[in-house]
């Protein structure tokens, strides 16, 4: 018998999961070219021989457009073998395998894709260093194709779940947020419309997936700052996704990657580790004087997204997967005792890939993760790591 309900079985949609614990997508830095490699399969591998119900794959582009980083996986053809053996060996150790479905729109690396950003709007992405084309009616049925084909290819590889990205300021998540989407045809202007491209999308994934995976949203509550999502209008999305049936959960988060990072994670500012790493001059001088403007620093505080949480938990009936600094016993039994269904779990994983091995041991004495963030500075440069360990 369990002794805490985290190790209790559940179900997600037409998943039986074996606990509470979902491991949440953070970027792993071992794909090369665009494909799965043993190492990328080994580290999740670890993961899920660790206990969690399911790991997630981080961050499959579902066009090369959409990339923030070259090597990063693109959900094509060839890429369904390696996508096969991740699912593979996620089974083997009894745990699900999740993919999240991704496009970085107006702040995708022309450095990696060669490409022009495209985005909801025009306007000039920093961190792209161009300004966006705004994507065309065309170009958005070209989009809900990538979204649909990638869901194909995911669930043909033996996929469990499917996260489709709606946060941090990714393509879905500037279409929410005023901040990126200007437009003033019928995908921009009222929440109504600001939110009909990501729920088209999602609708889209659900119709390519069938009813066998289990699908959520990874959601921004709100984008922290003026002129972003407020949380209002993140709590409107929710009911909205919640009205079209595609989801079986969602899984709440925040913060804009370009204006509010550490809003999305708290703690210590990676951004000397960063500047440290980075070989490409301008985005070294916008890290240097542009990125301590921009990154405001957000204390880390335990269950950091739980007071925004609520107000979701009270507002829809998807059952909902809590993350953010969910890091003890004692905030994982109280979270599901208010009515959480899942936790996602990222730093705490990466410091303790065994934390649910320890809890079944009875020897998980809260995270040993102290936010320090050098893991951030790792994304996109060398295989994602905790120094710590
Ligand atoms: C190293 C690192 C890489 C990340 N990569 C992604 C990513 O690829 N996709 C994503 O949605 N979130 C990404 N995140 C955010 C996490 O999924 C999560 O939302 C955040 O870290 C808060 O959860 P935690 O407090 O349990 O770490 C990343 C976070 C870290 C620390």
């Amino acid at each position: 018998m369990p002794t805490t309900p985290i190790l209790s079985p559940t179900r997600l949609g037409p998943l039986s999961l074996r606990n509470r614990v979902v491991k949440c997508a953070t970027y792993e830095t071992r794909a090369r070219g665009g494909l799965v490699t043993d190492a990328l399969i080994d580290w999740h591998r670890e993961v899920a021989a660790g206990g969690v119900a399911m790991t997630t794959l981080a961050y499959c582009a579902v066009a090369a457009e959409g990339r923030t980083f070259a090597d990063q996986i693109v959900m094509r053809p060839e890429a369904a073998p390696g996508l096969a053996r991740f699912a593979a060996a996620m089974h083997a150790e009894g745990a699900k395998a999740a993919l999240q479905l991704g496009h970085a729109g107006w702040f995708a690396d022309p450095k990696a894709t060669g490409a022009r950003p495209v985005g909801p709007s025009g306007t000039f992405s920093l961190h792209a260093q161009r300004f966006a084309r705004a994507l065309t009616p065309a170009d958005l049925d070209r989009l809900e194709r990538d979204f649909a084909a990638a869901a194909r290819i995911a669930v043909g590889a033996g996929f469990d779940g499917l996260e489709v990205h709606v946060g941090h300021g990714y393509l879905l998540s500037q279409f929410l947020s005023p901040y990126n989407n200007r437009r003033r045809d019928e995908w921009g202007g009222s929440l109504e419309n600001r939110a009909r491209f990501p729920r088209r999308i999602v609708r889209a994934v659900r119709a390519a997936a069938g009813r066998d995976v289990a699908i959520w949203a990874k959601l921004n509550m709100e984008d922290g700052f003026a002129n972003g999502l407020t949380v209002e209008e993140g709590i409107e999305v929710a009911r909205m996704l919640e009205r079209d049936g595609a989801l079986d959960a969602l899984q709440l988060t925040g913060g804009h990657t370009t204006k509010t990072p550490m809003f999305l994670m708290r703690g210590a500012s990676p951004i000397d580790a960063l500047f440290a790493r980075e070989p490409h001059p301008v985005r070294r001088v916008v890290l240097r004087f542009g990125a301590k403007l921009v990154m405001r620093n957000y204390p880390f505080e335990e269950a950091f997204f739980l007071p925004l949480a609520r107000r979701f938990r009270a507002a829809v009936r998807l059952p909902l997967m809590l993350l953010g600094g969910v890091n003890r016993q004692a905030t994982m039994e109280a979270a599901l005792g208010e009515g959480f269904e899942l936790l996602a779990l990222g730093r705490a994983l990466l410091r303790q890939p065994d934390l649910v091995r320890r809890l079944e041991a009875g020897d998980f004495d809260g995270t040993l993760c102290n936010h320090c963030n050098q893991c951030v500075a790792y994304v996109g440069h060398e295989p994602t790591t905790c120094p710590l360990r």
